[in-house]
């Protein structure tokens, strides 16, 4: 019986796991100096948490989830995504009773069935971040900005910024009216999505990606150009909050999300080296999800970066990185393996990756070894050298070679660490 992985899901190895843990790590890093604290959110929830959050008319909800009955036949979902269960947790644990803001970040595997294709898989991972109680635009800026350093951290600075607002309950309709009416006549021409979105959720007609249907919907009314007074008045004010930082921006009035439960603020960061599925980080305002929840009305905002993609990008710069041994013990003999056991655990005790030999092998298929791992030294102790209390050492870096006294081991690789 041959077993291997699930179509769309992935192992993630060395080398490809040090730049994951390089993400994130950097990423913990930043999110600190803007107060957010980690949360640890389950992976399985009640199916109507997300059915309530993201929208039952949306791809997610309709298609895409994994949704079972447990043992006492209750419908539980795997998460498709962070925002519904922190919000959850936050109207749960009556977190609105704390100081606002409550900053919360969180990181690990998502789950969507979606058809599987470069950058897109049905187990991903996400690092997502959601802010409690602030309506004012300086909020949306802020994790806006941070996202950027974010990227800026970890080496990403070819990245496009795109931003929009979606209006709120009091002018939304108005512009999905303006919408209804101008696809009205060409509906017959739009993919059969486009054509069930009409009668569910027409402001997703203006991101498919269908060619016809970008034809079809030129000409369209911008959600920008139904505003009403207070989301303008907001939108602005993040534009200017952007432009005083001089955070380089694009408008992009067809950006609306494929979750239901924003308001205002959506955005996006894309990259062109990646293909069709260019969106490495995403999110927007949700002031209306905390209530909906049954805690009391509590703007919030957040985003989520695809872990996938943004570990492919930076795949090129960061192979040079990887970490590898300081010292491979190479032995010849029964004493010298058991001497070479000793010196590694000791060198390891300072603080320094070590590898020995585990025995059997011949010093030549040995030093292949330290090569092909990428060992900056090599110690070699055979029984000679044993007797003398001396080992060879060679840097196989810079191919410099010697001999030193097993006492001097330690003060060496101080000195070359
Ligand atoms: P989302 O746009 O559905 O938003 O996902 C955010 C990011 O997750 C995407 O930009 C992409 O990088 C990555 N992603 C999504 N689906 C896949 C997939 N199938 N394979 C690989 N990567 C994927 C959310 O999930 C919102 N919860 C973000 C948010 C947080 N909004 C407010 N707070």
């Amino acid at each position: 019986m041959k077993y291997s992985a699930l179509k769309g899901i992935q192992d993630i190895l060395s080398p490809d796991i040090y730049i994951w843990q390089k993400i994130e790590d950097s990423a913990r890093e930043v999110f600190k100096l803007y107060g957010f604290q980690e949360m640890r959110i389950p992976i399985i929830e009640s199916t109507d948490i997300f059915v309530r959050s993201i929208g039952e008319t949306t791809d997610i909800v309709e298609k895409e989830m994994y949704t079972f009955l447990d043992k006492a036949q209750r419908s539980i979902t795997m998460r498709p995504e962070g925002t519904a269960p922190a919000v959850r947790c936050y109207v749960e644990r009556h977190l609105y009773n704390m100081p606002a803001p409550q900053k919360f970040y969180y990181s690990g595997p998502m789950f969507r069935y979606e058809r599987p294709q470069k950058g897109r898989f049905r187990q991903f991972y996400q690092i997502g971040v959601e802010a409690f109680g602030v309506s004012q635009p300086s909020i949306d800026a802020e994790i806006i900005i941070m996202l950027k350093r974010f990227l800026e951290v970890i080496g990403l600075n070819d990245v496009n910024f795109e931003i929009n607002s979606i209006g709120c309950d009091k002018c939304r309709p108005d512009y999905k009216n303006s919408l209804l009416k101008f696809f009205e006549g060409k509906l017959a021409d739009f993919c059969p999505d486009c054509q069930r979105r009409y009668n569910t959720n027409p402001l997703r007609i203006l991101d498919c990606k269908v060619e016809k249907c970008i034809e079809l919907r030129q000409g369209a009314p911008f959600v920008t150009e139904y505003l009403c007074s207070d989301c303008k008045e907001h939108f602005d004010q993040l534009i200017s909050y952007l432009k005083l930082l001089h955070i380089p921006y694009a408008l992009n009035p067809n950006l609306v999300r494929g979750l239901d439960y924003y308001t205002r603020t959506a955005f996006e960061v894309t990259s062109e080296h990646l293909g069709a599925q260019k969106a490495v980080a995403a999110g927007g305002r949700y002031d209306r999800l905390v209530e909906d929840f049954g805690g009391p009305p509590t703007p919030a905002i957040g985003f989520a970066i695809g872990m996938e993609r943004i570990a492919a990008l930076l795949k090129e710069t960061w192979t040079k990185h990887y970490p590898t041994p300081k010292v491979f013990i190479a032995t010849i003999g029964k004493e010298a393996e058991t001497e070479g056991f000793r010196i590694a655990e000791d060198i390891r005790s300072h603080g320094l990756w070590a590898e020995t030999n585990y025995g059997g092998a011949s010093l030549k298929s040995q030093l292949r070894k330290a090569d092909r791992i990428g060992a900056e030294l090599v110690f070699i102790i055979g029984e000679n050298e044993l007797r003398a209390g001396k080992i060879q050492w060679k840097n196989l870096k810079d191919g410099q070679q010697g001999e030193i006294s097993i006492e001097e081991i330690i003060s060496m690789l101080s000195l070359s660490s």
